[in-house]
Parts: C-alpha cells; structure tokens; sequence
C-alpha cells in the first residue's frame, strides 16, 4: 500500500490510540503462565501482540474476544503448556520471539521459534547466551532464529546477569527463564530500560550502586488477573511530534501510559520548546496513565544520548522527524541499538529525511540533524517494512511543502493499525 499525505494546515481533535504493545505481549504471556481464567481489557489488533497470541495458542492455550473486545486467556500454570505441532511463528514481532524463548527454555519440551524476514535477519545470540548459562539447551542459525530450543528435564539453572546491552527484551527472557530456575535469579542493569516486566511479576528490584538489580525468586508463581492495556506512548509520540509541528494544533491523547521507563520522549520535546501538557495523572493496574494535550509550539535543536536512549528507543525514528524541522542542530548519539531494529532505523531515517530536503549526517551510533524549521519537501520515501518508519515519515509528510508518499506504509498495523485514519481524520489541509 502507498500513502499520499497532503501537507496539513492545522490537526484538531482526540486520537484514538492501540494499547501498549509492550504491556499486551506481556499479559498474554503472563496468562498464558497463569493458573485459570485471565482477562485482557483493551488488548489490540495490532500484528506483533496478535503474533504472541498465535504463539500461545499453538502451545495449547484457548483464548477468545468477546464483543467488548476483552480477551480471556484460560492459563495452565508455568508447566502447563501443550508441545507445539509447528514452529512458533513470531512474525515481526522481537519481543514475542525474545520474551517466550525465556519460557520456552524452561519447558520438558522441544521448540522452534521463527518469524518473517525481518526477525530472522536480529541478534538472538543476545538471548541465547544468558539462557545457555542458565543450562538451557538453545541452537541458533548464525546467531539468529529460526531458534531451536531443546526441553529440559530438570529445569534451569539460576544465573546472576549483568546485562551487556541495555535491553528490556533480554532482561524480561532471562526473567521469565528465571520463573523455572532451582534458585535465585538476578538480572542487572546499568542503564535501566522499560520495566514492564517487573511491575507485572511483582518482582523486587533493587538499586545498588547506581544499578537495578532485578531478583525472580525458585518459585515465584504467577497469578491468573485481570490486565488493563494503557494507550501505547510509543503510538502517541507521532501526534505529540505532529501536534507540535502542524501550525494551528491541539491533540488530546487519553488513556497514555505513562510509565516513566518509556517518557523520555516528553522530556527532550519539553527541551526542545513544545507544548505538552498532562491531566488525570492516576494508577491503572501497575503502570501509571494520563491525558496529554498538544499545541503546536516552535521547536529548537537539542543533544540526545546515554542512559536517556533505552527510555526514548522506539521514538528516536520521530525524534529525527522533530529535528529536522526545530531550527539548529540535533545530535543523537549512543543510538546504535537502531540498527538492529526491525529495518537499521537510523540509515532509513538518513535516506528518507535527506530525501525530503533535511541535512542529515549518519554516524555509527546516530544522527546529526541540522534543522531548517518547518521546511520539508514532499517526496517519495520508504517505510522499509518498519512500522514506526512509515508513521515517523507520515509525520514529517504532515508539514512537508506538498505531497508526501510513504510506499509499503501498510506496516504501521504492527503497532498501530488505524494510524493512517487517525492521521487523515485530525488532519485539515488546503
Ligand atoms: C520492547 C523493548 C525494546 C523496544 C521494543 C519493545 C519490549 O526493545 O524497542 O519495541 O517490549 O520489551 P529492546 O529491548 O531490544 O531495546
């Protein structure tokens, strides 16, 4: 599919937002290992959850939407899953293949884990080593899937990790893995990254050090809940970037989760000179949620790097967006982790902004943006298969001069599947 995206004159109106992804593939999963009926209120379409939901059911799970759109996952507790007829197909999905290889690992049972084109080109070494020294019998193709896991029969053995790649995905496999340990596992972070996982399991983090260590006890179990899915922040980025761009603005975004793992986004928007404001701040099941209002607002060049990158990883792509249309240079650095991502999102960006006019430097580890203000030129550019490429560059079609194309733009539904609806509905051009 190729979208045409007219240069718009003002974006007014509430957007309608996906629930969490990472939350999502995480509730299905802890279902799944739950004992009896959970329930998912607002659980999405969107591809990659869908993709673990696939998983769970061809290891035995039934789960079923009722007309409200609440799933209900009947759980079989930690060592009730069925022996799988078929590879495991995690479609686009990273976190679906990294996260059920952890409990994968500790089955009596065999598996393969594969996906499309673009998971099978990721770094899984990342998840096999630690799962390898807990014991578990793991085989890659060239350090990527398709993952061939082989049961075991005595269970895993516990580790202490110290993450060397600031990751939420290899630290929520080595957790889950720790649920069928014969002790005590700790994983350790030195740059935190998103902490959905243990907010879910209900496991003590402590900090020493300047580090988080994350601690799954022998025998941790897993209650079947109730789950409540907040709207995705990482979906709402491309409105608040929009929103600030677009003269004549103002976006309401309800219902955001607002974990501060994931918000670093506001933070470098706020330092950048936008308008962002946020009411209703409250609890919902364990991550915080809000209701952010955006009005277009000038925007300048800013510095992004360190321990900030994990916290912003999946926004860099509309950061970019920003960047190049703030007035002054913007540096992304320590970005490396952008390369390995479902396209290398930071050679995309280079391309497709450079081909709407933007001065952009590629370097190994990120960008260096020298913003022009709001003067973009429509052109034609890719989405690389990469569903926050296509969205990222959908927004920077909103304020390019003319008419922008985004071709394969049919991907956003992996996250996001009414974006180009929501994007044309709150949009008004000339
Ligand atoms: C995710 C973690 C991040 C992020 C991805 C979702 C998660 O990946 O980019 O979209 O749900 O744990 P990494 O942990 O590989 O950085």
């Amino acid at each position: 599919m190729v979208q045409t995206i007219p240069q718009a004159t003002s974006l007014r109106g509430t957007v309608a937002l996906p629930a969490d992804k990472s939350i999502s593939h995480r509730s299905a999963i802890l279902s799944t290992l739950g004992e009896g009926r959970s329930r998912v209120y607002n659980f999405p379409t969107s591809a990659d959850p869908q993709s673990t939901l696939d998983c769970v059911r061809t290891l035995g799970i039934d789960t079923e939407r009722d007309d409200e759109g609440v799933l209900t996952i009947r759980g079989r507790g930690l060592e009730g899953l069925r022996p799988p007829s078929t590879p495991l197909n995690c479609g686009n999905s990273g976190t679906t293949m990294r996260l059920l290889s952890g409990v994968m690992a500790g089955q009596k049972f065999g598996s393969v884990l594969t996906g499309d084109e673009s998971l099978r080109q990721r770094p899984m070494e990342r998840i096999a080593d630690p799962l390898q020294a807990m014991g578990a019998r793991i085989t890659l193709r060239s350090d990527h899937a398709p993952i061939r896991v082989r049961g075991t029969q005595s269970g895993l053995n516990p580790i202490e990790y110290r993450l060397p790649v600031a990751s939420a995905q290899v630290k929520s496999c080595v957790l889950l893995a720790g649920l069928y340990a014969n002790g005590r596992t700790v994983v350790i972070e030195s740059t935190p990254s998103r902490d959905h996982t243990e907010r879910m399991l209900g496991l003590e983090v402590q900090e020493v050090g300047g580090e988080r260590y994350v601690i799954v006890e022998e025998g941790h179990t897993v209650p079947a809940a109730n789950w409540s899915v907040p709207g995705d922040f990482s979906g709402a980025a491309f409105f608040l970037v929009a929103g600030t761009l677009v003269p004549d603005s103002e976006l309401h975004l309800d219902d955001v989760g607002l974990n501060p793992s994931r918000t670093a986004l506001l933070d470098v928007l706020d330092g950048m000179g936008a308008d962002i404001t946020i009411e209703n701040e409250r609890v919902q099941g364990s991550e915080p949620v809000g209701d952010i209002t955006v009005r277009s607002a000038s925007l300048t060049g800013i510095d992004v790097g360190g321990h900030l990158i994990p916290n912003l990883i999946d926004e860099i792509p509309v950061i970019a967006v920003a960047a190049a249309c703030a007035t002054g240079r913007t540096e992304i650095r320590d970005a490396e982790e952008l390369r390995v991502k479902e396209t290398d999102r930071l050679h995309a960006m280079a391309q497709n902004l450079t081909a709407l006019g933007a001065e952009v430097q590629e370097r190994e580890d990120g960008l260096i943006i020298d913003g022009n203000g709001p003067n973009l030129l429509g052109g034609t550019v890719k989405s690389y298969d990469d569903h926050r490429i296509a969205m990222a560059m959908g927004v920077a079609g909103l304020v390019a001069h003319g008419t922008t194309t985004v071709t394969d733009a049919e991907c956003a539904r992996v996250s996001f599947p009414g974006f180009w609806d929501e994007l044309a509905r709150v949009a008004s051009s000339e």
